[in-house]
């Protein structure tokens, strides 16, 4: 049932190639230059003129939210919020007419993303669901969705789910943006083919899988991580951090890499690995300084980066390549090494990965 691997972890990584293309099929057909999502035909009109969108999700969804936030603010000019659950639903939330409220989660059964959409749905919100379990609590409290068909996720933490909620994301901000017009025609046409090409640069990811093992093994000691990235890398940075504290313990911080002058930078000294998601993008110029912050300070750099960058691997102790891809996709290409960095540092100091302590794979309590 693991398919030869040793771990469900491990299988759903490498499985990313065929569930992002599972999740667009039938539905992107860049050729025509058509998306296609029938699970959100009624609200199409709604969401085009949505004033505001607001996320709700916990974990590793929320993390996806993130990165929705920039590209739906990016695609489609529409100003997005994006909320943990829990906070969400405690603070008598302001939802006005004409706001959407969208909830994203692999289970459907996590308890404060579902009391956050029902109190979004009293107070009279549109309510939809970016989903992988068809048919749970979440699916159907939601007036539509759309599934990200990613199959059934085992291992806890969550891996192919992430991939899929940001495949399916990017879906409806290129199709509300192409109704609405924010998005020049050529540009959305380019970005559909793009969005195809993506699971065989996710493949190409998952061969640094060796190089990725030899750096778990020089770093599975380690009792601090910091992961730093800037736009739409930020949040990658954080799902980073989350990975590797979930399944190996081994504490972990992700933040935007600009704020850590605003503190955490009295943390580096040669012990802290830093891993930076420095891929080729807007922000390339000013990561690379980050950089030069930290190896002033001898931290340890393993730096993500765009395959063909000569640049950063003179500065940095540990280079991963990637392949290149436009800005707003990048989050689904780069964080397969995280992904693989995680398990391998986990697997090494003999932790359960598929199954680590005091974690559930649906919280179904508050
Ligand atoms: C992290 C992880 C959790 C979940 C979170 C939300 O790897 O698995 O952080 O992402 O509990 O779960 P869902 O997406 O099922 O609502």
């Amino acid at each position: 049932e693991k398919g030869g691997f040793e771990h469900f972890m491990l299988k759903e990584i490498f499985e990313q190639p065929k569930s992002i293309k599972d999740c667009f099929r039938g539905r992107l057909i860049a050729n025509d230059g058509k998306l296609v999502l029938g699970g959100i035909r009624e609200y199409a009109n709604a969401l085009t003129n949505a004033n505001r969108i607001v996320i709700v999700a916990c974990g590793t969804s929320w993390h996806a939210g993130l990165v929705a936030e920039y590209i739906f603010e990016e695609f489609c000019r529409i100003p997005v919020e994006v909320e943990y659950a829990s906070e969400f639903r405690y603070r008598n939330p302001i939802i006005s007419e004409g706001d959407i409220v969208i909830a994203i989660s692999q289970s459907g059964e996590t308890a404060d993303t579902l009391a956050a959409m029902e109190l979004a749905k009293s107070k009279g919100a549109i309510v939809l669901g970016v989903c992988n379990v068809v048919g749970s609590s979440i699916s159907r409290v939601s007036h539509e969705g759309v599934y990200t068909h990613a199959g059934p996720e085992i291992g806890v933490a969550s891996t192919k789910a992430f991939t899929a909620q940001l495949t399916v994301l990017t879906m409806i901000a290129l199709r509300v943006a192409h109704r609405k017009g924010t998005m020049a025609e050529q540009r959305y046409r380019s970005l559909l083919a793009e969005l195809e090409t993506i699971p065989a640069k996710v493949e190409k990811a998952l061969k640094t899988d060796d190089q990725v093992k030899k750096i778990a093994e020089l770093f599975k000691d380690a009792r601090n991580f910091l992961y730093l990235g800037r736009g739409y890398n930020f949040p990658v940075a954080l799902e980073g951090a989350l990975k590797l504290k979930e399944i190996s313990y081994i504490h972990a911080e992700g933040y935007p890499a600009a704020e850590m002058k605003h503190g955490p930078i009295a943390l580096i000294d040669e012990e802290m690995p830093v891993v930076v998601i420095a891929t080729r993008d807007s922000s390339y110029d000013k990561i690379v300084s980050n950089i030069q912050e930290v190896k002033a300070r001898k931290g340890k750099v393993i730096a993500i980066v765009s395959e063909g960058d000569s640049l950063i691997p003179t500065m940095v102790d540990f280079t991963i390549e990637v392949p290149g891809t436009h800005d707003a996709l990048m989050p689904m290409v780069a964080t397969i090494p995280l992904q693989l960095l995680s398990y391998h540092i986990a697997v090494m100091r003999g932790c359960n990965v598929d199954q680590p302590r005091n974690l559930a794979k649906s919280v179904t309590v508050e």
